[in-house]
């Protein structure tokens, strides 16, 4: 969830740039760079960690003297900024943003992934080429260079063409003191014009303090900048015809860093195609193999490797549940699950051969790094899966698996927990595959299917939420809501009766369907809208049971179901399709209209879904 902010135009942009990178903070990272032009020589600083580093290392080169990136003189009109979230190569400044080529001429910015980046290093290495990071990204600058003949778009151009993956990038080049040239594939990329001034960036925020006018540069296509405007072509070439319509954008700067929602809440359900796609691309180069190498596991360890245990606290204990399924059923371990705040007070039998994992997007949650210290000292290996870096769980853990969903203004999580239950998706099967658990067939099957995910998550989304709203309208009244599902629909439920809870102040409870008829069955009447998670599994037509005997007590059912199968709409009232797909994989679709409809019931009740009552973002107190 990398953040590019480029700048050409009449006014010194070194603190433009940073201030533009500011305004992308919310995305998430860990290291941030610029790099500035002028008198023909390019100067780059780039720091690990926030901004106050960066700034200070700005500031320092500004002291040397040779660092020239605040005092060149004339101060620098053009340059290029970037916040980098690692996913190839660690957090080293080295491999921080912005990268060069050979003979520091050119510098890039990229945000996404290059999938055939290896393949590229090795031709490029064999031509000569000298690489200073391990990042994918400084493939990039090596291609303009090996391209460049003086025309830097025509540069540009054929750089992109020899890229796969998922990526925007923003180059320049020392004999191009006016030009910004960037390209788009499948990766944000705006420009914004000012009056004399332009700007290019992965998001309007970082520069809608200076400009409104906007032109949305599309897949495929890559953009001169200069001072003037910019010319858009496609990668064959050819000039747009007609030349994109320049957008007025309307929303305020608040608004702005909602991206145009009203809420962060919906922004973040929006945004999860993209974080659950930051979280699996780079593990899942191949096409039949989960990289892990990043887990500090020794294989030995990973063989002998008796039971894990999971512990976690709300929404994140609800993608533990999920992942206990997964990992049984692909890698056959044993899954313990246990809220944290209830593990932590007990005398639990743990040891060398266990291990523990805390999951915590914050990973600051008192209760589950308790739990996990607790793991610790009775001699079990702990791993944190989290999403912020840095945070206390990383580093009191053995070892991280990152999840990368970028920062999560909401209190209620939403993307966070897609992004945790994809992570628990690929350790399931980098735990099959090292274990030899499963049938590489299968596993290979899984990959593909996963792969799937981030495009049938934004399908799901778009497909459903109108729908979604209409059945909140009619249900906005209840005052109270069951869940019901069975196997792995069941955490679903608990994370859809969770949301509903905690934003829209409406009590609910989630059950084992099974679990009905020994006791909330009585709860039943007209009065009672039921949601019941009725996607494909192996026990499906158990619950589609459990669905006619809550019709038999007049109750409505509201059910999800999988595409494709009309038996769940015949016993359902209202029924909401999500896409097919392996039915372990089904709850990361399946939570989506139920993140959707606990929303839209608190935003029809006139609620603050961003900040609900007596609640805080972190849990930091015991
Ligand atoms: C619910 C929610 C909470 C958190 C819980 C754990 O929407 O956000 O239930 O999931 O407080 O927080 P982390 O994951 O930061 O440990």
């Amino acid at each position: 969830m990398c953040g590019i902010v480029g700048y050409v135009g009449g006014r010194p942009c070194r603190d433009l740039l940073i201030a533009g990178l500011e305004k992308l903070e919310y995305r998430g990272y860990d290291s941030a760079g610029i790099s500035l032009l002028s008198d023909g020589h390019i100067d780059s600083v780039r720091a690990v960690g926030n901004l106050a580093n960066l700034r200070a290392a700005v500031g320092l080169a500004d002291e040397d003297g040779d660092g020239g990136v605040a005092v060149a003189a004339p101060p620098a009109t053009i340059g290029l900024a970037h916040t980098r979230w690692a996913t190839h190569g660690r957090v080293t400044e080295e491999n921080a943003h912005p990268h060069g080529d050979c003979q520091d001429r050119i510098q890039i910015v990229l945000n996404g992934i290059v999938e055939n980046h290896a393949e590229l290093r090795r031709q490029l290495e064999d031509e000569g080429h000298r690489f200073s990071s391990e990042t994918d990204a400084e493939i990039v600058a090596h291609l303009i260079e090996r391209h460049y003949e003086q025309d830097l778009t025509e540069a540009v151009r054929a750089a992109f063409g020899d890229l796969r993956g998922h990526y925007a990038f923003a180059a320049m080049h020392s004999d191009h003191p006016g030009t910004l040239v960037a390209a788009r594939h499948e990766c944000p990329l705006i420009v914004g014009l000012g009056d004399g001034e332009t700007f290019i960036a992965s998001a309007i925020p970082a520069f809608l303090r200076e400009t409104r006018r906007v032109l949305l540069i599309e897949n495929g296509e890559i953009v001169t900048v200069t001072a003037d405007g910019a010319v858009i072509i496609d990668a064959s070439g050819n000039a747009l015809d007609p030349p994109r319509d320049i957008e007025e954008v309307t929303w305020d700067e608040e608004a702005a860093e909602k991206g145009g929602f009203p809420t962060f809440m919906l922004k973040e359900i929006h945004e999860q195609p993209d974080a659950v796609a930051e979280t699996i691309t780079d593990r899942l180069s191949g096409i039949d193999h989960v990289d892990l190498s990043e887990l500090d596991l020794e294989p030995e360890f990973v063989r002998n490797l008796r039971r894990i245990v999971i512990v976690a606290c709300g929404t994140s204990y609800h993608a533990g549940l999920i992942g206990r399924y997964a990992i049984e059923q692909w890698a056959r371990i044993p899954v313990e699950m246990d809220i944290a705040s209830e593990y932590r007070y007990r005398e639990p039998v743990v040891g060398p051969d266990d291990l523990v994992i805390g999951i915590t997007q914050s990973g600051e949650t008192a209760d589950t790094l308790a739990a996990m210290r607790l793991a610790s000292e009775r001699g079990a290996r702990v791993m944190a899966v989290t999403n912020v870096m840095g945070s206390q769980a990383t580093r009191d853990a053995d070892t991280v698996l990152y999840t990368r969903a970028g920062l999560e203004m909401g209190v209620a999580a939403t993307k966070t927990f897609t992004a945790q239950t994809a992570a628990m998706y690929l350790l399931g099967l980098w735990l099959a595959q090292s274990r030899d658990a499963w049938p590489q067939e299968q596993i290979t099957a899984i990959i593909a299917e996963l792969k799937g995910i981030p495009s049938k998550i934004a399908t799901t989304i778009e497909s459903v939420e109108e729908r979604v709203r209409a059945i909140a309208r009619s249900h906005q009244d209840r005052r109270f809501f069951l869940y019901l599902g069975r196997n792995i629909g069941l955490p679903v439920c608990l994370e859809g009766a969770l949301k509903m809870k905690e934003i829209s102040y409406i009590p609910t409870d989630a059950y084992a369907a099974g679990e009905m008829k020994h006791g909330p069955i009585a709860l039943l009447d007209e009065s009672t809208p039921v949601v019941c998670v009725a996607t494909n599994s192996p026990i499906l037509d158990k619950i589609l049971s459990n669905v006619a005997e809550v019709r038999a007590r007049g109750a409505d059912v509201i059910a999800i179901a999988t595409e494709g199968n009309d038996d769940v709409a015949e016993v359902a009232d209202q029924t909401l399709h999500v896409p097919a797909t392996d039915w372990v994989l089904q709850p990361i679709l399946a939570v989506l209209p139920l993140q959707l409809l606990a929303y839209h019931v608190a935003r029809l009740n006139g609620l603050n879904v961003d900040q609900p009552r007596n609640l805080a973002k972190t849990v930091t107190v015991e």
